[in-house]
């Protein structure tokens, strides 16, 4: 799609000293000159310039979604890069939206705090998952995916000078979310020990976590399972992170909407269910990921009512409440599902192995041609060690990071597209990432096989 303005801009060439109207640039896009009259505005003067973004947004740059998505559209891709599931949507979802649709009410607004069937279905879901019960109605909120879930906590917490301990590599809309609270992100890396080809033996190291805290420390953001490393935190690392926290006083956002994706026999560990954590953790989920279905965009945070009220202030001033008809069918979803707990037919049962499958095969691709990939835990994602390659890329003076040219490169030359690690990284910390892809292994058995092939005709001679 096109993000042209309809209006073309006045080119610079254009404008001649015969040119009795001179236009500020961002202005152009929006005016057809007339010669005639002068501009209403006078858009030469800062304080007139009614178009200059606000200056607390005036850092965002190009989103990187929006640079590599159309990178591969543009060279016709075999995606395996981004994190949205391409496989077709079970019968039992396409059901749901139907019976949703035909139901007169679920078709209105509903409960700004969250649609009364779903807040309670989470309710039911999560309760003995935590070990306590969750009142549905003062301690879930729904959101516009768990994209709003996060935002909404961030803004409700976070004020100008506050600042939030960030476990990097890590998602990048938590980044984005603070420069709009003004609040602070102070990094600390997960750094690979040993056998760095096991995601698992990604750990903090708890002098430079515990150095990270000062007296404006609010909060810690957690990913777990993690995007982009495929980590899951083990209740031993959680209980290391938890006893910080309380020790620190501050508030956990535990970001879990790889919940549902575990590898092998690794166990998804909530913090919020530890002892002492409830009163001080966010925990954020999402029905996107829980039933690969990313663009209903339904999303949740559970927690003490001290905090869920807080985010309830911010999403009301915002998205008021999320379509009703995909909470409906959310909802309907999971009272589904527990009708084939544990069977062949349940969701939650088929997802991870489909999953641990496709990054098997991926996995094996890549390992063949010499490359490392590193095993996930569990989560959408496994990153791969591009260094035993030796590509290099010097001669093509980008400026960028090896692994940005790298993935150009793959997208341009071999139609195969994937993400940078290095962009989940802060400038300072770069280059921890910089000899890392990440691949995407929730993708149809079509998408899989295409990346498979592709990877498997690359050699080390193909760029030097
Ligand atoms: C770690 C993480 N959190 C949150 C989200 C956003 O989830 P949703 O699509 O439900 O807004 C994503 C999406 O990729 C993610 O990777």
């Amino acid at each position: 799609m096109s993000h042209q303005s309809p209006v073309e801009p006045m080119q610079e060439s254009q404008v001649t000293s015969q040119s009795p109207v001179t236009y500020h640039k961002v202005s152009d896009q929006f005016k057809v000159p007339h010669s005639s009259e002068p501009p209403a505005v006078n858009m030469m003067t800062d304080n007139g310039n009614k178009f200059k973004v606000a200056n607390r947004v005036s850092t965002f740059g190009t989103n990187l979604w929006a640079e590599f998505s159309s990178l591969a559209n543009e060279h016709k891709a075999t995606n395996i890069g981004q994190g949205f599931p391409d496989f077709p949507v079970p019968e039992f979802l396409q059901e749901e939206v139907r019976k949703a649709v035909a139901k007169p009410s679920a078709n209105w607004y509903t409960r700004a705090q969250g649609h009364p069937r779903l807040v309670k279905v989470l309710s039911e879901e999560f309760s003995p998952m935590i070990g306590r019960e969750i009142d549905p109605m003062s301690e879930i909120i729904t959101t516009v995916g768990a994209y709003e879930s996060i935002f909404c906590t961030i803004n409700a917490f976070v004020d100008s000078g506050d600042e939030v301990i960030i476990i990097e590599p890590h998602f990048d809309c938590y980044k984005d979310d603070m420069i709009i609270s003004g609040g602070k992100l102070v990094r600390v890396p997960l750094r690979p020990q040993g056998d760095g080809s096991l995601a698992k033996n990604w750990v903090l190291d708890p002098t430079e976590f515990e150095g990270a805290f000062t007296s404006r420390t609010k909060a810690v953001i957690l990913t777990t399972p993690h995007n982009p490393v495929g980590k899951m935190f083990t209740q031993k690392e959680l209980e290391y992170v938890a006893s910080v926290c309380k020790r620190k006083d501050v508030l956990v956002i535990s970001d879990e909407v790889y919940e549902r994706v575990t590898f092998d026999d690794n166990k998804h560990v909530r913090i919020c269910s530890l002892p002492g954590m409830w009163d001080r953790t966010i925990t954020v989920g999402s029905a996107g990921k829980t039933f690969s279905v990313t663009g209903w965009k339904i999303g949740w945070a559970f927690g003490a009512s001290h905090l869920i009220t807080q985010l309830n202030h911010v999403a009301s001033c915002s998205t008021f409440s999320a379509p009703t008809i995909l909470q409906e069918a959310v909802a309907g979803a999971f009272e589904y599902e527990r009708t084939v707990k544990d069977s062949d037919e349940s969701y939650f049962k088929w997802l991870p192995a489909k999953l641990q499958d496709n990054c098997k095969k991926l996995a094996d691709a890549f390992s063949s041609i010499g490359m490392t990939p590193v095993w996930p835990d569990g989560g959408y994602f496994m990153l791969v060690d591009t260094s035993p390659m030796h590509w290099d890329f010097s001669a093509d003076n980008t400026g960028r990071e090896h692994d940005v040219d790298c993935v150009k490169w793959l997208t341009r030359e071999f139609k195969l597209a994937t993400i940078p690690t290095s962009v989940f990284y802060c400038d300072d910390h770069k280059d921890l990432g910089s000899q890392y892809i990440r691949v995407c292994c929730a993708k149809s058995d079509a998408t899989i096989d295409a990346a498979c092939a592709i990877v498997r005709g690359l050699s080390k001679k193909s760029h030097c």
